[in-house]
């Protein structure tokens, strides 16, 4: 039996997509080089030696995709800006034609009903602020208000919704200390200082931001995940209490008045000596929502136990191409943490998708998997409504086929299929059966 749950009125059903993963064009009207233009250029860094050179071709098409956008029916669509579009050189001169590009985008969208949300940061620091020492100096986070004023003063008077910066978590940990994304460094003292002056950065952007129109609604993306323990073992346990510090705490405690978790100070030996007095003040400034990025959940087992018995917790036996467990449960769990911990009182699910190659290479492209996934994770966003947590909308990651960071093209989570020979753009199963719940603002469940 099929039945429909209902989302409330005015819910926001949107998709997603970041500057570096589908604009392409690096080096016209006027771009600086952005970290991961030279880091998808250095051999050996990203899957198959793919660059976002092209990626989709979206700073071109763009009119093609919010066509495409507004034929699924969709009422949003969060962006992000190349910094280094704006500001070349990361500070000083700003480049009128890369601030167009966004105007225009921005016109466009809104002509055809559709709100933007703007992310001003998405992993893309300009390269010329990273020669000079990137996130782990004071001065970027300096150099980014500089440039969200620059951003509000010219789209502000039409964008309602801003986010300040999309999973300072990966772009701290990853490129600071794992070196699988850009920059590639690898310090945990550096990924501790880069997360800090990326949460100053929030904080200073948000007044920026405020000071050149009033009427904003601001935010930060984060991407806590739960860290569920392999069984009741106190050793697992605090295994798993652990990482939730050094993965969801570590980002969210500061913005929401509670400064660092001491969980991770001690256990990083973290010096804190980047923290000046008045940081945290304006690192836990009021936000207007939060944005949760989901994707799956991780389990923990203390290196101290032997593998885990049958009683233990496991993962289930679905995975999406990423190698990440398909848990909906988890968004349900995060929404209802973060709502419950921190008493936000708007959240967003920012993003939420998974990567599955197709099983034809002709339309209709169908995509099972897909649709059961995106099925499956909604369902959990309307019972955590339904439980009272303050969702107002949930974007799609990702509206295209797109370039994967350090997995470059070969992953797919597009709701559209983009053939990268041609640029030309599939509607899969999964974007038609999106459509027809953003138009509906219903979601079919059962058989
Ligand atoms: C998130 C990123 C996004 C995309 C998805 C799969 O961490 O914000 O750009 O790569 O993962």
């Amino acid at each position: 039996m099929t039945t429909e749950l209902i989302f409330p009125d005015g819910f926001t059903w949107g998709s997603a997509t970041a500057a570096y993963q589908v604009e392409g064009a690096v080096t016209e009207d006027g771009r600086g080089p952005c970290i991961w233009d030279r880091f998808s250029h250095e051999p050996g860094k990203v899957e198959g030696g793919d660059t976002g050179d092209v990626a989709c071709d979206h700073y071109h098409r763009w009119r093609e995709d919010v066509a495409l956008m507004r034929e699924l029916g969709l009422g949003a669509y969060r962006f992000s800006v190349a910094w280094s579009r704006v500001i070349p050189e990361g500070r000083g001169a700003v480049n009128s034609k890369g601030l167009d590009f966004y105007d225009r985008l921005v016109d466009e969208l809104l002509k055809v009903g559709i709100e933007p949300f703007v992310t001003l940061y998405h992993f893309d620091l300009p390269q010329a602020l990273e020669d000079v020492g990137g996130w782990p100096e004071r001065s970027t986070a300096e150099a980014f208000a500089e440039y969200a004023a620059v951003v509000a003063r010219r789209l502000g008077d039409r964008v309602r919704h801003w986010v300040t910066l999309n999973e300072p978590r990966v772009a701290a940990l990853a490129g600071y200390e794992l070196g699988v994304h850009a920059p590639g460094r690898s310090s945990v003292a550096e990924r501790l200082a880069a997360g800090h002056h990326m949460l100053l950065a929030h904080g200073l952007g948000m007044q920026a931001i405020r000071a050149e129109s009033s009427s904003a609604k601001i935010g930060l993306v984060n991407d806590p995940a739960p860290c569920h323990p392999a069984s009741g073992h106190p050793l697992d346990v605090v295994t798993a209490n652990l990482k939730h510090a050094l993965r969801n705490t570590w980002m969210l405690d500061p913005v929401f008045g509670r400064g660092y978790p001491a969980l991770l100070v001690e256990a990083l030996e973290w010096d804190q000596d980047e923290v000046l007095p008045g940081d945290l003040e304006i690192i836990s400034l009021p936000t207007d929502f939060f944005g949760l990025n989901y994707y799956t959940r991780d389990i923990f087992r203390s290196p101290d136990l032997p593998p885990p018995d049958a009683g233990a917790v496991t993962p289930g036996d679905e995975f999406t191409d990423m190698g990440w467990e398909v848990y909906p449960a988890g968004v349900l769990e995060m929404l209802e943490w973060l709502w419950h911990e921190y008493g936000i009182a708007n959240l967003y699910v920012t993003e939420n998708g998974a990567a599955y190659g197709d099983t034809d290479d002709a339309p209709p492209f169908r995509d099972p998997k897909r649709v059961a996934f995106l099925r499956d994770h909604l369902a959990a966003v309307h019972r955590a409504i339904e439980r009272g947590v303050p969702v107002r909308g949930f974007f799609q990651w990702s509206l295209l086929d797109n370039f994967e960071w350090a997995f470059g093209y070969s992953k797919r989570f597009g709701i559209v299929r983009v053939d990268y020979e041609t640029q030309k753009r599939f509607v899969r199963d999964s974007g038609r059966f999106y459509s027809s719940v953003a138009r509906s603002n219903r979601l079919p469940v059962g058989d």
